[in-house]
């Protein structure tokens, strides 16, 4: 097994940052693994099966962070991993992946347009197997055994905590659909599992309207990790139905604000690690999560892989000019 320290996040209780009426609410640090998001998870797993089965490296798409986090285990390992990414990947995600040493290719549509996404899935697929490459695509649909490592945050969930609702932000639906499986693993009761997406990219509710889960138009969202036009997970509806879970979506925007309370209570992710929050607001405004119930927001990016959406957050430019006394500013 090849390893970076990856898992047993903390989980922090906020209850008292959201001031929910009868609502508590804890935080599984995701955020925290060793490159900053909960595909940590997954790439150790993926490395450790390119050693056992000798295979010559690891092919795949990302949003960057997927990326980012293969990257940093192959070059924990000496493994070869090359990636497609989507144009728009943030340059601090880029930036991350090259500077450990894996190659990364921009590709035009990927991730935004529906076609492009899934014809360039089944190529790396089909070619990595060919070619004696693990694909690295996370989701079920195309790489069933290194999603497995995503389970493991529900082993620790049921160990930490006894929620009644798990949120948790859906962009190909790989997480979500693994906190499903990682739950019927342990055989005991499953929380409301809460798909939490962008309404710029409703692929689950496409699935769940009995679809295939693929847009018919390119996805609007801005929000990195959300923008994928098409599920890579075909457990999604069946985590909605067996968990008696629901889909909640959301605009950019109440993911912005939601972001900007998490940042402003120290809690440092990017704006795809607050959107669980977004959904849980949300369903608390609209009666859908009842006092009385014990929640927990899955928060899977780190803050520094967006500067952008923190800049949103601060005031223009660079701080002001250091003038006044010491004794005066702190009066
Ligand atoms: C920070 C972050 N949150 C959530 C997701 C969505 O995960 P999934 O594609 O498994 O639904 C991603 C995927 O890239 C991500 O990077």
């Amino acid at each position: 097994m090849v390893s970076l320290g990856e898992g047993d996040t903390p989980l922090l209780d906020v209850t008292d940052v959201l001031g929910l009426s009868g609502i508590s609410v804890h935080v599984k640090c995701e955020h925290l693994n060793p490159t900053g998001s909960f595909k940590d998870r997954v790439a150790a797993v993926a490395v450790s099966l390119v050693r056992e089965r000798s295979l010559r490296g690891i092919v795949g798409t990302s949003s960057g962070n997927g990326g980012a986090a293969v990257a940093a285990y192959g070059a924990r390992a000496g493994v070869r991993v090359v990636l497609l990414a989507l144009a728009t990947t943030p340059p601090e995600k880029l930036v991350q992946i090259r500077a450990a040493g894996a190659e990364v290719y921009l590709v035009d549509g990927l991730g935004h347009d529906p076609q492009t996404t899934l014809a360039l899935a089944s190529e790396v697929r089909d070619v990595a197997a060919r070619q004696g490459y693990l694909a690295f695509l996370t989701g079920g649909r195309y790489a069933p055994e290194i999603m497995a490592g995503a389970r493991t945050i529900a082993y620790e969930l049921a160990a930490q905590a006894s929620p009644t609702h798990v949120y948790a932000p859906v962009g190909g639906g790989g997480l979500y659909a693994s906190l499903w499986r990682g739950y019927r693993d342990l055989g005991g009761g499953v929380p409301r599992l809460v798909a939490v997406q962008p309404s710029g990219c409703p692929t689950v509710r496409d699935a769940l309207a009995g679809g295939p889960g693929v847009l018919t138009s390119p996805s609007t969202t801005g929000i990195s990790g959300l923008q994928v036009a098409t599920l890579f997970d075909d457990d999604v509806p069946a985590a909605v139905a067996g968990s008696g879970g629901h889909l909640t979506e959301v605009t950019d925007a109440e993911v912005a604000a939601a972001h900007a309370r998490m940042v402003h209570a120290g809690i440092f992710v990017e704006p795809a690690g607050a959107t669980a929050l977004a959904g849980l607001l949300a369903d608390a405004s609209s009666g859908r999560l009842p006092a009385g119930s014990r929640a927990v927001l899955i928060a899977t990016g780190a803050g520094w892989k967006d500067a952008g959406a923190l800049h949103a957050l601060t005031e223009p430019g660079p701080p002001p000019r250091w003038t006044a006394g010491l004794a005066e500013l702190l009066t």
